[in-house]
C-alpha cells in the first residue's frame, strides 16, 4: 500500500517535471541570453517612450516579417494609443548565419502610408543593410515621418550607419535565436532570447 502510494507520487512528479520541461522549451544548443521577464520589462519601457512621443499623431507600426512578429505583438499591446499595424515581408538572409547583403521584399503593405508616422519595428539591426534599404524604400511613399524601434543591435557588424530611435538591447557579435528570431526558420517560438552555437547542431541540421 505504502509502496504503491510512493510510486504513484513518483509518477505524478515525473509527469509534472515533463510538463514543466515542455512548457519551458529550451533546446540544449541554445544558451539563454535575455529572459522572457527581462524582455517584457524592457518592451514596456520602450512602449512608454513611444506612447509619449506619438500621442495625438497617426502612428503606423510597421512590423518587418518574419523576425519581428513576436516583438511587434508585445510592443503593440503595451502602447496606449490607437495604432495601425502593417506588415512588410523582407528577406535578407539565406538559411545561414551570415548576411547575404541582398534585401528582397516578399510582402508589401496593404494600405498607403502617405502622411502617416511610420515606426519600423525590427527584431535586430546587424549589418544595417536591411534597415537603410527599407528607409529608402519607405521615403518614396511620402510618410510624415519614419522612425525605428529595434529590439536588438549588434554594433560589431555594422556596415551601414543607421539611426535607431527606440532600442531594446545592445548585444555582442553572437548569433541569437528565439522571441521571433530564427536559424533556418527554427527557434522563432522560444519565449526567450538565446545564443545559438551552430557547431553544436547535429551535422544534418547545419
Ligand atoms: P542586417 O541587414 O544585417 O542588419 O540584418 C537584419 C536581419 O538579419 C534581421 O532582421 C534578422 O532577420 C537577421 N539577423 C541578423 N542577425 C541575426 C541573429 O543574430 N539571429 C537571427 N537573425 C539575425
Ligand atoms: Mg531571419
Amino acid at each position: 500500500m505504502q509502496r504503491g502510494f510512493r510510486s504513484e507520487r513518483l509518477l505524478h512528479f515525473a509527469v509534472y517535471a515533463t510538463l514543466v520541461a515542455v512548457s519551458a522549451f529550451s533546446p540544449p544548443e541554445v544558451r539563454p541570453l535575455i529572459s522572457a521577464e527581462r524582455l517584457a520589462e524592457r518592451i514596456s519601457e520602450l512602449a512608454t517612450l513611444i506612447t509619449r512621443e506619438y500621442s495625438g499623431r497617426s502612428l503606423v507600426l510597421l512590423c518587418i516579417l518574419k523576425g519581428s512578429f513576436v516583438f511587434a505583438a508585445d510592443l503593440a499591446r503595451s502602447i496606449a494609443l490607437p495604432v495601425r499595424v502593417e506588415f512588410l515581408g523582407v528577406r535578407s538572409y539565406g538559411d545561414d548565419t551570415k548576411s547575404s547583403g541582398v534585401v528582397q521584399i516578399t510582402q508589401d503593405l496593404t494600405r498607403p502610408v502617405d502622411g502617416d508616422d511610420i515606426l519600423i519595428v525590427e527584431d535586430i539591426v546587424d549589418t544595417g543593410l536591411t534597415l537603410s534599404y527599407l528607409r529608402e524604400q519607405l521615403r518614396s511613399r511620402n510618410p510624415a515621418s519614419i522612425k525605428v524601434a529595434a529590439l536588438l543591435h549588434k554594433p560589431a557588424r555594422m556596415q551601414r550607419e543607421v539611426e535607431i530611435d527606440f532600442l531594446g538591447f545592445t548585444i555582442d557579435d553572437v548569433f541569437v535565436v528565439g522571441y521571433g528570431l530564427d536559424y533556418a526558420e527554427r527557434y522563432r517560438n522560444l519565449p526567450f532570447l538565446g545564443v545559438l552555437d551552430p557547431a553544436s547542431l547535429p551535422a544534418h541540421e547545419k
